[in-house]
């Protein structure tokens, strides 16, 4: 199948390298001639394990390519997906002025019988706007329009194409069903065919789920926190019945990222448009905004409430690991609190240091964890990044001027820090002090000592 994707940002990119990969002939478009160019070089400008070999490899196969002029994609095309960014307004609905000017711009050099995707994620009643905008310009209706959201997860987005659990399909027509099923069918994979209304909800919904399930689990961890139970093993207990099902119940300091916070936020206008008032989203979203700062009471709580002065190290600043994206990531509420409470901070992330200048400038960046965590009174880790689970505890403490750990993503096993000498503040978990364990070991030595020399 000849395919013409529109937009290469994260979706629109890793969507037409697997369509590539799985044997279609796929051209990318973009208005961005600098990011076109890199990619006609082979050069990804995204961070996304086996992106650049795969892309690579599909390139020297001929079967994928890129341009910045729209006609020359669509020329031989049998569909158009459009996957341009829908960034949120102020008020946080979705803005879909790239969505329209994509669409005005194929229906000024449409091919008849074209169908045209909607990859992007958008309001419900867009793919209808979208077929309106397409024939206003064009002056016809002869092409379709479908909707096929994409559930992809950034860091893991080659696998979760290839190996998709489902596609939904939204169509009005038995030949644009036939041609999506034939497009899916190298995949493999359950299809869920429904109206063009229904596939645009079942994104929102979808990651608001998803959202809500964290929010969720980290309101169980802070009562957790309270009562002295433990969220992880709560989790598992839990998450084996498969009606609640294990996934997305690790607790934390919140969600973040390009998809979760913006999607949320639309899904509620959209609701709000439709004349109905969502109740758990926004809680979800209240819930995740204040879970973000817990690290920071934390923080206060372990250094005497005041942290003016105190040197802190924040480890991980990417909104998750395997990506450099800082977009809605929990580092850009913590970092400006730390500033607040005239904390000095130094941060460390393995990617993501082009990214925190732009987004925090003025942040003092170490080029390695140890740097960061010289002399540190406290240390902050808000990344699960799996190179912070190799970090050596004894290299860790001895850098350290006090061995503090604050973990807003239960990296560590609060044992093994306790036994190591650390105090180690988690979450959903009880607070351990294996400062105090020493202290308490000095004292049985320095009584022991002392009953031997008493009792002659
Ligand atoms: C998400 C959806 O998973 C994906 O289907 C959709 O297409 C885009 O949005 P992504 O934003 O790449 O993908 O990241 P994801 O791995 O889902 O994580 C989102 C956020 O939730 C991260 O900040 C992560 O740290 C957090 N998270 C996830 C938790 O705090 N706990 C969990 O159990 C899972």
């Amino acid at each position: 199948m000849k395919l013409c994707v529109i937009g290469t940002g994260y979706v629109g990119l890793v969507s037409g390298v697997c369509y590539s990969h799985i044997g279609h002939e796929v051209v990318c478009v973009d208005r961005d001639q600098e990011k076109i160019k890199r990619l006609s070089q082979g050069e990804v400008p995204i961070f996304e394990p086996g992106l650049e070999d795969m892309l690579a490899s599909n390139m020297a196969a001929g079967r994928l390519s890129f341009t910045t002029r729209l006609s020359d994609g669509l020329a031989v095309a049998d569909a158009a997906i459009i996957a341009v960014g829908t960034p949120a307004r102020a008020d946080g609905s979705a803005n879909l002025d790239y969505v329209e000017a994509v669409a005005k711009e194929i229906g000024s050099c449409i091919t008849a019988g074209l169908v045209v995707i909607t990859k992007s994620t958008v309001p419900v009643g867009t793919n209808r706007k979208v077929k309106n905008w397409i024939a206003e310009t064009c002056g016809h209706e002869d092409f379709e329009v479908a909707s096929c959201p994409e559930f992809l997860r950034e860091g893991t987005a080659i696998a979760d194409t290839l190996e998709m659990e489902r596609a939904v399909i939204g169509v009005e027509s038995v030949n644009a069903e036939r041609l999506l099923r034939d497009l899916h069918k190298p995949f493999q994979t359950t299809i869920v065919t429904c109206n063009l209304e229904t596939a645009e909800m079942a994104k929102y919904a979808a990651n608001a789920f998803l959202a809500t399930k964290i929010s969720f689990i980290n309101e169980v961890a802070n009562v957790c926190e309270q009562v002295g139970a433990d969220v992880t093993s709560l989790a598992e207990a839990i998450g084996l019945d498969h009606r609640i099902g294990r996934h997305f119940l690790k607790a934390g300091i919140g969600y973040g990222g390009s998809c979760f916070p913006k999607d949320t936020q639309a899904f509620i206008r959209v609701a709000q448009q439709a004349g109905y008032d969502l109740q758990i989203v926004p809680a979800v979203e209240r819930v995740n905004a204040a879970q973000r700062l817990t690290v920071v009471h934390k923080l206060k709580t372990a250094l005497g409430h005041n942290l003016a002065g105190k040197q802190i190290a924040m480890l991980g600043l990417a909104f998750k690991p395997n990506t450099d994206d800082m977009r809605a990531a929990p580092a850009l509420d913590v970092y400006p609190a730390l500033e607040r409470e005239q904390a000095n901070t130094v941060a460390f992330d393995p990617i993501a240091t082009e990214q925190a200048k732009a987004a925090l400038p003025g942040i003092q960046l170490a080029n390695t964890w140890q740097q960061a965590v010289k002399d540190a009174d406290a240390v902050l880790l808000l990344t699960d990044w799996e190179t912070f689970k190799d970090i050596s505890l004894p290299e860790l403490k001895k850098l350290t001027k006090q061995p503090i750990v604050i973990d807003g993503r239960n990296m560590f096993d609060p044992k093994e820090m306790e036994m190591h000498g650390f105090y180690y503040d988690s979450v959903g978990r009880p607070v351990v002090d294996g400062r105090l364990e020493r202290i308490r070991e000095w004292e049985d030595l320095v009584l022991g000592i002392y009953d031997r020399f008493a009792n002659g």
